[in-house]
């Protein structure tokens, strides 16, 4: 009888199945997955495989040594239409590896202990860098590869606020339990969830628009607004707006600024809500700022954001900053320091001749707007991943440089800087260092 039941157990009601294991060959590639490379190209992949689809976990080891013994490389999701054949979501030595291969659990319980493994950790190692802190309670909390998640990245915006964002199949088909870890871990009544179509379309998956979606119990209300502090600055945040709602990336960079610009006039070009503006004229001590982007909504944000940190003297302006720096070199305007933070103008490296005839152009224009007499200094900065990584970051130093001779203006690089400190990267998976921000002294003539 107790064994008709448990093979009623068994059989009938459903139950995890062992998941399929990827064999890989025993050489040095296979080794640096094991190492840690997250990414596993088809190429990579033995010829013939298992029955897999998108969105299916795998184990991943190597064939068995001449004594049968094999090593484990880790567990990971496969993807039928991506380049990434395979993303490796847990590797050999990860916290819940052992657990999860020495019992049966179904795909969700899996992906659940994984998220919420490395939400758990993320907010350790955040705490290592003073996050959140008195003065900055918003920050990226996962970073996609760099926190070993590939495709799914997470902002925190405040006690009570996160933004998700997702950019692979995987991150879509789990979504439900993704969220669901996100609200048990950081204990957020909201969590909102946002995609990138391109991205996700790269992987087989097909959004036509852009998710905006907000994930909140029902009787939450919707949050259209919230105030979030960074560097002691408050931004009012609409999670709706562009990429996650705020660039948590330029902290530590926008905290330079405001390092250097007491009693300084400052032109802020790609304003955004204001950021750099606000770190100089209020943590800072500017005289004057000037903040442009072409977006109505991140000029009112801006403004907004002004009045909110009681900051009389930014001058915010709608227009595109190609037309902004024809007019003001046309008046003579000067500034002591310029900065220069425009979108991701290539976002391929195919991209990458033609953006840099445009960074060239606009690099030229804010060299031009620095004080002739005594020089200054220009912030420029690219989070275009080809442009930042191309020729270890040389290539765009080379093009500032010929920027300024057509500026006609002497330059030195001070230094260069990289995305916040919480936006971490892999250190195998190389290229993800997406921004630079080259500080250049602009001699007087
Ligand atoms: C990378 S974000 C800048 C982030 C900002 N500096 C900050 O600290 O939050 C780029 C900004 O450039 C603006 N933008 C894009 N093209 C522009 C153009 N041609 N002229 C002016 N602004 C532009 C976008 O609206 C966006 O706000």
């Amino acid at each position: 009888m107790l064994k008709i039941l448990l093979l009623l157990v068994l059989f009938i009601l459903p139950h995890a199945t062992p998941l399929t294991s990827l064999l890989l060959p025993r050489n040095s590639k296979t080794l640096s997955f094991r190492s840690g490379l997250q990414l596993i190209y088809r190429k990579s992949l033995p010829s013939t495989l298992p029955t897999l689809k998108t969105g299916d976990l795998v184990t991943i080891k190597t064939v068995p040594n001449a004594d049968g013994n094999f090593d484990w490389v880790g567990l990971g999701v496969y993807n039928e239409d991506s380049m990434y054949a395979v993303r490796i979501l847990e590797h050999w030595n990860g916290r819940v590896f052992k657990e999860l291969v020495s019992a049966e659990f179904d795909d969700k319980e899996i992906i659940s202990k994984i998220f919420t493994a490395r939400l758990l950790s993320s907010i350790t190692s955040k705490s290592h860098l003073n996050l959140p802190s008195p003065s900055t309670d918003s920050y990226r909390l996962l970073n996609g590869e760099g926190s070993s998640l590939s495709g799914f990245s997470l902002d925190v915006y405040g006690p009570n606020l996160a933004v998700a964002m997702s950019s692979a199949a995987y991150v879509e088909m789990y979504k439900d339990t993704i969220l669901e870890c996100c609200e048990n871990i950081l204990g957020h009544s909201n969590v909102i969830w946002k995609n990138t179509p391109t991205r996700l379309k790269q992987d087989g998956y097909n959004i036509l628009e852009p998710t905006s979606e907000v994930d909140l119990p029902p009787s939450s209300p919707t949050p259209e607004r919230t105030i979030i502090q960074e560097n002691s600055i408050l931004y009012t945040l609409n999670p709706s707006s562009q990429k996650t709602g705020f660039y948590t990336d330029q902290r530590e960079n926008r905290a330079l600024i405001s390092s250097l610009s007491s009693g300084k006039r400052v032109l802020d070009l790609c304003c955004y809500v204001g950021g750099f503006s606000l770190n100089a004229a209020k943590n800072g001590g500017a005289v004057e700022c000037v903040g442009v982007d072409s977006s109505s909504d991140a000029i009112e944000g801006a403004r907004e954001n002004a009045v909110l940190n009681d900051v009389t003297n930014c001058e915010f302006v709608q227009s595109s900053i190609e037309g902004y720096m024809k007019k003001a070199i046309e008046n003579g305007e000067e500034y002591d320091i310029v900065i220069l933070d425009p979108p991701k103008l290539a976002p391929t490296l195919k991209g990458l001749d033609r953006a840099s005839r445009k960074y060239h152009a606009l690099n030229r224009d804010a060299l031009k707007l620095i004080d002739r007499k005594n020089g200054g200094l220009l912030l420029t900065c690219t989070c275009s991943s080809a442009m930042s990584t191309k020729d270890g970051g040389e290539f765009f130093l080379r093009m500032i440089q010929r920027a300024s001779l057509s500026a006609g203006r002497e330059v030195k690089l001070c230094g260069r800087s990289y995305s916040s400190w919480c936006h971490v990267t892999g250190l195998l998976e190389g290229g993800s260092n997406y921004l630079t921000a080259a500080l250049i002294e602009v001699e007087g003539e």
